[in-house]
């Protein structure tokens, strides 16, 4: 069978993401494999294309890595007719200009998320990539998890009955930088960089409902900045401008009510670091990244409230691991294979810039839910 190879333009790769996930675990993991297969059977390899701001760090990459193609001219990689698709994984301040380049140049685009730091430029960039009439998608790495995977297969089976609330509990501790490095990039903690945690996670949030249990139809959130200063990747003290924690209140399509507390300003007291549980008629579960258990109605005990007697019930042995019954793969390269195909052959890829710019503007309506105090319905985009 047949091989051939495109070019991707990568930006961002010397990022965590870009770097670790996107590069590594994804486009070279592909490579490894043979390529990408095709439903013809035939395979495609991909021919990464690094870009970034500085060279050194970028020639260093690619030499570790034996890539050829490396460059800090972004316009010169987007001339070259065989690199086709152009994924960003740059800070989510400098997306939509490269983004809005590739477009114009004719590339297919492939972007983590958010796709924009607003909703109107996130719409914008889903518009100018429909007229321009090129592939468009953006990262949804979680729904790809095996813990999400195990959830959805539950939900698909009827293990739940009528679904009624769904609790998600995300964050771990964040260090300061002081006496501890920090384990996030500086820029996560500063507004005008673009960052913030509700603009970091509720677009994950937001396909994760929008996939496994209904459209958002409504938000309350409570945004804050509970370690206001901290210090950088310099050793330099600055100001946090932006939300580590929120405690957000969705309401689904269906009456699904979600609850996701996210948050860097946490210690972890959990099996995983985001569990969701999902309180159904019929039965209940609690997912996380890999794993996930249920409790069937018929297995579930009868507390009864009485602070008088220390409590003997261990509520969590009550509770039965679902099997893997298949292999799991890493999500962020699954999604890079069902990107190709749908940039090769057109198979169905529903994570595109509309699904990037529903994630934003459940973002931007939690944060204003938050300064104005208020719960913000959900316009359909
Ligand atoms: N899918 C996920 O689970 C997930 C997780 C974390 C981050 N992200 C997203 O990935 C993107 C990158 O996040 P990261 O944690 O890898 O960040 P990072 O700081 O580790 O990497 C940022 C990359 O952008 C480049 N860059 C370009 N312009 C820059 C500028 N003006 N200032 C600083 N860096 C600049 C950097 O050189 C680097 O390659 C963000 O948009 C973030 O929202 C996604």
């Amino acid at each position: 069978m047949s091989v051939r190879t495109i070019g991707v333009v990568m930006n961002g790769v010397t990022g965590r993401m870009g770097y670790r996930q996107h590069l590594v675990r994804s486009v070279l993991a592909i490579n490894e494999q043979g390529g990408v297969t095709l439903s013809d059977g035939s395979r495609v390899k991909l021919r990464p294309v690094l870009v970034g701001r500085n060279a050194a760090k970028l020639a260093e990459l690619a030499d570790r890595h034996g890539i050829p193609d490396h460059t800090t001219e972004l316009d010169a990689a987007l001339a070259d007719p065989d690199n086709i698709v152009y994924f960003d994984a740059q800070v989510t301040s400098a997306r939509v200009k490269a983004v809005l380049k590739a477009i114009e140049a004719g590339k297919h685009i492939y972007a983590e998320k958010p796709t924009a730091e607003s909703v109107e430029e996130a719409v914008a960039l889903a518009e100018a990539a429909t007229a321009r009439g090129v592939k468009n998608g953006v990262v949804q790495d979680k729904l790809f998890l095996p813990g999400l995977l195990k959830l959805k297969r539950l939900i698909d089976g009827g293990f739940f009955g009528r679904i009624l609330s769904v609790r998600g509990e995300f964050g771990y501790w964040v260090f300061e930088g002081d006496w501890q490095e920090a384990q996030r990039p500086s820029w996560n903690y500063r507004a005008e960089d673009g960052g913030g945690i509700v603009l970091d996670m509720f677009p994950h949030w937001h396909y994760v409902m929008e996939n496994l249990f209904g459209r958002v139809r409504s938000v309350y959130a409570q945004a804050v900045t509970h370690v206001p200063r901290r210090v950088d990747e310099k050793g330099h003290p600055y100001q946090a401008t932006a939300d580590d924690a929120a405690y957000g209140v969705f309401e689904l399509e269906g009456g699904v009510i979600a609850q996701i507390n996210s948050s860097w300003t946490v210690r972890v007291n959990r099996d995983e670091l985001v569990e969701f549980q999902v309180d159904g008629t019929e039965g209940s579960a609690v997912a996380g990244l890999r794993n996930c258990r249920v409790q069937h109605r018929a297995a579930t005990p009868k507390p009864v409230w009485n602070p008088d007697l220390p409590v003997t019930a261990r509520f969590r042995d009550d509770w039965q691991e679902v099997p893997d019954n298949a292999e799991f793969d890493n999500g962020f390269k699954i999604q890079w294979e069902l990107f190709i195909r749908h940039v090769l052959e057109d198979a169905p890829f529903p994570y595109d810039f509309a699904a990037g710019a529903r994630g934003v503007q459940l973002a931007e309506l939690g944060l204003r839910s938050s300064a104005e105090g208020r719960r913000i319905e959900v316009p359909e985009l």
